[in-house]
Formats: structure tokens, sequence, C-alpha cells
């Protein structure tokens, strides 16, 4: 198939996740024949603006599915298992936000910038992290260019968005005095609660347990020890981290400046920048993880310290995806 009739689904078009998708599809430069918009029933026949010009959601039956080339899915796993096959069964790619496949052996479970290369071997499905995997793993990866990183512990300040539109919803209304909590167990205006994603026996949180699981795939490292808490915050959009790293080795600060500095989607924030660290108010509609604070642990120097703001629409979902794509595309694997 040439490239100039690539036809893309949008799956979940209509939510936090497929908007952003559609957002900054509608910048690239894909040879693209057309663009197709799904969402649930409820919102068929919905027009949505792109480009000037105004794309309806479809539903998502057979007649629509068959002329996907790639889909871009960003929808519930329940849907996602339900449509990834079929998609495939007709010849489609598919690059699924959801956790979904993110564990299937067969999946190649993708951040372009740490492991590009296991996109080579895909089946049909292409996943992307969680939100708050994605910027980890790339602050990992550039410390492994120099070191070995055996042991990180991690706390999440995680945006109302990750869970999509509803919660955005409800955290604007209860800012505007509502006390109605339907999304979350608890208010979150003016709250923060150590809980993202139901509990596991073990009391860590499913979300933490994707944190743990994810970065191992993605790094192809089953020994790196990480120990995170996952905490939803009342910030609309950009997720933040609190990372501390336990080092290999003793590696003098400006080397790790430079290396971060060097490393594709990263970017420092210090006190000769506009903003002396990262914030989700910064972070909001830009590309790349932010990271700031960077300092060593005072009784233990190959002890590292920093702090990460990235949006979570954007490197940590819709942008991912599409690297995905640009990477699928480069490495001649849409066929
Ligand atoms: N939000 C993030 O930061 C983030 C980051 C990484 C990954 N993800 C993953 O991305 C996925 C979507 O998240 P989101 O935040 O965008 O959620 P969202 O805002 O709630 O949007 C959900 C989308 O799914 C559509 N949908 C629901 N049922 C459907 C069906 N039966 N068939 C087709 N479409 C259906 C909805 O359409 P209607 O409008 O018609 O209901 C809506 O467009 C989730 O799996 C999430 O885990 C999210």
């Amino acid at each position: 198939m040439k490239l100039d009739k690539l036809n893309i689904g949008i799956i979940g078009a209509t939510g936090a996740v497929g908007a952003q998708a559609l957002k900054l599809l509608s910048k690239r430069k894909y040879p693209i024949q057309k663009i197709f918009a799904f969402a649930s029933k409820k919102s068929v026949g919905k027009k949505i603006n792109y480009l000037g010009d105004f794309l309806t959601v479809l539903e998502t039956i057979d007649d629509n599915l068959k002329k996907i080339d790639v889909a871009l899915i960003s929808v519930s796993t329940e849907v996602s298992k339900q449509l990834a096959p079929r998609i495939v069964d007709f010849g489609g790619i598919v690059i699924d936000d959801g956790s979904a496949y993110r564990m299937e052996k067969y999946v190649p479970l993708v951040v372009p910038e740490v492991n590009e290369k296991s996109l080579d071997f895909h089946k049909g499905i292409v996943s992307i992290p969680n939100c708050t995997t994605t910027p980890l793993v790339m602050t990992i990866d550039a410390f492994n260019k120099i070191t070995n990183v055996s042991k990180v512990i991690v706390s999440t300040y995680q945006a109302v968005s990750g869970t999509g539109q509803a919660a955005v919803k409800e955290l604007e209304n209860q800012q505007l005095g509502s006390k109605i909590n339907e999304v979350y167990d608890y208010n979150i205006a003016n709250n923060v609660f150590p809980h993202v994603d139901d509990f596991m026996e073990d009391g860590f949180t499913k979300e933490e347990h994707k944190m743990i699981n994810e970065s191992k795939k993605i790094l192809d490292d089953q020994m790196i020890e990480i120990v995170p808490t996952c905490v939803r915050v009342p910030v609309k959009i950009g997720h933040s981290e609190s990372i501390t790293m336990q080092l290999e080795d003793n590696i003098p600060m400006n080397k790790i400046i430079k290396t971060l500095e060097e490393y594709e989607g990263i970017k420092i924030l210090d006190k000769s920048t506009d903003f002396p660290y990262p914030m989700p108010l910064y972070t909001e509609g830009k590309n790349d993880v932010f990271i700031g604070r960077i300092r060593k642990s005072l009784k233990n120097p190959n002890e590292i310290n920093l702090w990460l703001s990235c949006d979570n629409l954007i490197k940590g979902a819709a942008l991912n995806a599409l690297q995905i794509l640009d990477s699928m595309i480069k490495r001649d694997l849409i066929k």
C-alpha cells in the first residue's frame, strides 16, 4: 500500500485523548487520504471541527472499521478488546492508548525514544504505556546511558484529565461549589488522594502495578526495583512526579545535566530558564517531559532526586501514539 492512501481512524474521538490526537494529527504532514472519527453510539452523527472542515462521528460497525489502515484507539479496556482484534482482522494496524494489551507478550509497548526497535516485531497491535510510565521510563533511560539505575522511588501528582473528560467536568463543577462526586470516591477539589485505580491485595494500586510492570517491559529490565505511590491532585492537565533514583555510580552533576539535555524529548528547567522548575500550568500543551530540582542526596552521592512534569494528554498519550505511527512509517512497517 502506498502511504498516500493512508486512512486513519480515531476511535474515542470525542474523549480527552482522542481530541488531542486530532489536534496533533492536524499539524502532521502525513499523506492522509481520510480521517474517520469514531465514538460511542450516543455521539454518532456529531460533528467535530478538523482543519476548518467537519468530521462526522461514525459508529464502530464492521463496514466502517474495514476502511481503516491505522487506528488510534483511546477508549476503555473493554471497548478496546472488542474493537482492536476486528480492525487487525480487517488488515488494519492498531495503536492502543489503553491498558488492554500492554502486557501481552506479542504486543510491543513503546515509547519511541526508549524502545522504538520493538515495533519491528508487531503483530498488528501496538500499545502505549500509562501516562505516568512514559516520562518515568524516558528519565530512567537517559540515566541508563551513563550508569545503571537499580532502584526508583516515585510519587506521582496526577491530573484529573488522566481519568478522562468526565473527571475534568467533575473538578470544574466542584471548583464552582458542587459537592457531587461521581467519578471519584471523594471530592477532588481542594483535596489530594493517594489512590489511583483499584487497590490490589498487596496494598499497591493497579496504577502503581502498571508503572512497575510497564517500566520493566519497556526498559527490558526485570531487575530494576520501582516503588511508586500514585496520587490524584486537583490539576486539570499535567502529571508530575517526584523521583529518587539509586545509580550504580557516582556521576558528576555536570554529566547528568548534559545527558538529560541531550535526551530527545526531555527539557531541563532551572534558575536560568523562564520558570525555575516544571509545573503543570507551564507544561500544558507542550510536547516535552520537563525536569527540574535535580539534586544529589546529602549522604549518598549515588542517589539522585528530581521533579518532572509533562502533559498527560500529549506525551502521556496522543503524542506518543503519533510518534509510534511516525516511527512505523519511517521503519516501513505500514504495508
Ligand atoms: N487521559 C489520559 O491522560 C490518558 C493517558 C494515556 C492513556 N489513556 C487511555 O486512553 C483511553 C481513553 O482515555 P480518555 O481520557 O480519552 O477517556 P474519555 O475522555 O472518557 O473518552 C473516552 C472515549 O471513548 C469513547 N467510547 C466510549 N464507549 C465507546 C464505544 N462503545 N465505542 C467507541 N467509542 C467509545 C467515548 O465516546 P463518547 O463521547 O461517545 O462517550 C470517548 O470518545 C483510556 O483507555 C485511558 O486509559 C488516557
